[in-house]
């Protein structure tokens, strides 16, 4: 049996993935049938930005290949967050976007509650953080953790994208992000590097808005719920009040935001 090697994870520490030699096991969540014919449908379409999927072991946990690379973890380091690499996440997004056009799932068992509520023609990854992505030389090579995919329309990933990697927020209150990071000037980044009609500048703005408020409507139910991990990482993350801030950065850079995702 080769040696099983914790991994630092999301929010569950109590049952995190473990990489054994060149495969990692993860815990399926309970969309892993729909996740299974995804990655399986990646495979077959040729996407090479994403885990394989290998089958289940004995313990029902899904086996996937180890992605070798540095994956980021807060406070973001500065070769996570050049616009090179930006740049290469919105062209990996747009990739994933279009091998999941042709995607006919048998099953339909997605994980719903953080993703599009209006739903989509493409799958989403909806969990675009760079503590999910893959990087080799400082450049981004793949995506993992696919277990909150969804249908959803595509501009729902890039605002989460957007969100976490501009990041969009008030910068006196930025503490895992570099602090010299333009997040408006990245938006653009971003968008153009996704491919973004100049058209539908506007209309990304409008959903990173929208995923703000389904995400934090989400996280008061959790709480609400007695959610521990939740109630733990909401405090971190600063809350109630550094949510606001944030919302009301980005409404006050509602038009910039615009002219920058226009390019
Ligand atoms: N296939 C892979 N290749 C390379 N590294 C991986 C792979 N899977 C996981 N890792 C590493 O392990 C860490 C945790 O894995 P992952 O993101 O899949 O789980 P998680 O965030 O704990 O899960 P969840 O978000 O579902 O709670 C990742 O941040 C990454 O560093
Ligand atoms: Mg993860």
């Amino acid at each position: 049996m080769t040696h099983e090697q914790p991994l630092v994870g999301g929010m569950d520490a109590r049952r995190p993935p473990v990489r054994t030699g060149d495969t990692v096991r993860r815990p399926a969540g309970s969309s892993r049938l729909a996740v299974r014919d995804l990655l399986l449908h990646l495979e077959s379409v040729g996407f090479d930005g994403a885990p394989r999927f290998l089958g289940t072991d004995d313990q029902s946990r899904e086996v996937l290949t180890w992605i070798d690379g540095d994956v980021p973890r807060p406070p973001y380091p500065g070769w996570a967050m050049t616009d090179r690499a930006l740049a290469d996440l919105g062209g990996l997004v747009r990739r994933l976007h279009e091998a999941t056009a042709t995607f006919r799932g048998t099953t339909a068992d997605w994980s719903t509650e953080w993703s599009d509520p209006v739903g989509g023609s493409v799958i989403c990854h909806n969990d675009l953080y760079p503590e999910n992505v893959v990087f080799r030389e400082g450049r981004v090579v793949a995506l993992i953790d696919f277990a909150m995919a969804a249908p959803g329309r595509p501009l729902w990933d890039l605002a989460i994208a957007a969100e976490t990697w501009g990041p969009l927020g008030d910068p006196d209150r930025r503490d895992q992000h570099p602090l010299n990071l333009d997040g408006v000037a990245r938006f653009g980044v971003l968008a153009r590097a996704y491919g973004l009609e100049p058209e539908r500048a506007e209309e990304l703005v409008d959903v990173v808005i929208q995923e703000r408020a389904h995400a934090t409507a989400n996280i008061r139910a959790e709480i609400a719920g007695g959610n521990a991990s939740w109630i733990r990482h909401w405090a971190d993350a600063g809350g109630d009040e550094r949510a606001a801030a944030d919302d009301a950065w980005i409404a006050r850079h509602r038009a910039a935001l615009i002219r920058s995702a226009r390019g």
